[in-house]
């Protein structure tokens, strides 16, 4: 296999995307490049096309998505064509130019009916637009089957942009008291350490030439360590932040939203461990160190 030099990263305004740019300091080996909605508009076929006509890369980190799980119930036509169609044009610029692709996926490509941690060739039934969307991205990969690994994440926050974590931080600071739902269960995903892990799969590409040889699309679950409700996940946001809001729990049919979430999806990350040799952190762990780089601001 070619060694990886150049690595273009899509999404880099996104939670994960900006990780990544963060993180990329640390590997002064690769030539990044990041390309955000301006630079390269995924929902635009033609503007794709011709952005690959003069650009080639060794690896293209797919952080890119339609990722507003609830309006996805209204723009069914826009998360397709940024979840499923351009990952598909992704997926065959990959085959054709040689490249590899990093692709990440999502908990919502299950139903939740699982009682146990979910693997990777467990049966897939997505419940909404988004997770319909996210598992035709999937599928495309693996019928066009260039080089390529699919991570499906779950539950992520940062630092950067809208999520879980940010949300809890400003409510608890305004409201005395919060309902939080307890009977979705998964595991928080720091983008910080998921991109520390791509980051990590990808030097270990170069050093075990023969990752691709087996088969040409690899899929893995990750997420933190441990599991949680949304519940636990605002209890401990707030106790760690000092933060004196009650907490009350509640259950999903009394929070309804237009997209259905899945009540189980805990990842199984055995896979992703074993073959990157990757120790992942235990969620409460990383969201602690979260907290303390918001608050550093
Ligand atoms: N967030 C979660 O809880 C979660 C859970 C499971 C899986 N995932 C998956 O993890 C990956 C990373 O998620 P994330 O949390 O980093 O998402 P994010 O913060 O919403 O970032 C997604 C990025 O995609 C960009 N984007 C949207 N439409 C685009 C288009 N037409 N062309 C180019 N770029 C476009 C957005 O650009 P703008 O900044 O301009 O809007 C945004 O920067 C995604 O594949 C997502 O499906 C996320």
């Amino acid at each position: 296999m070619p060694e990886i030099k150049s690595i273009l990263v899509t999404g880099s305004n996104g939670q994960l995307g900006q990780s990544l740019t963060s993180l990329s300091l640390d590997y002064p080996q690769y030539q990044f490049t990041f390309v955000n909605r301006d630079d390269l508009d995924l929902s635009n076929m033609n503007s794709v096309s011709e952005y690959f006509k003069n650009n080639q890369f060794d690896l293209i980190i797919n952080c890119a998505a339609y990722t507003a799980v609830d309006k996805a119930e209204q723009e069914q036509e826009l998360a397709d064509a940024i979840n499923h169609l351009a990952v598909k044009q992704l997926a065959k610029i990959t085959q054709d130019q040689a490249s590899i692709l990093i692709h990440i996926s999502t908990d919502y490509v299950f139903d939740g009916t699982n009682h146990k941690p979910y693997v990777e060739n467990d049966k897939i039934n997505p419940q909404s637009v988004y997770g319909i969307s996210k598992l035709k991205g999937e599928l495309a990969i693996q019928s066009i089957a260039p080089k390529a690994i699919i991570i499906r994440t779950s539950w992520v926050y940062s630092e950067y942009g809208n999520n879980f974590v940010k949300t809890m931080l400003r409510l608890g600071r305004e409201r005395e008291s919060l309902n939080v739902i307890f009977d979705q269960i998964g595991s928080p995903t720091y983008a910080k350490d998921l991109a520390d892990s791509i980051l990590q799969m990808v030097v270990s590409f170069t050093a075990y030439s023969n990752v691709f040889q087996q088969e040409s699309v690899h899929l893995y679950h990750y997420s933190n360590e441990g599991v949680c409700s949304w519940y636990d996940f605002a209890k401990a946001i707030f106790e760690l932040s000092n933060i004196a809001c009650t907490v009350s729990a509640i259950e999903s049919k009394d929070y309804p939203t237009p997209a259905k979430r899945p009540h189980y999806s805990v990842l199984n990350k055995a896979k992703i461990k074993q073959n990157f040799d990757l120790t992942i952190p235990y969620w409460k762990d990383s969201l602690q160190a979260c907290l303390k780089n918001l608050q550093k601001g």
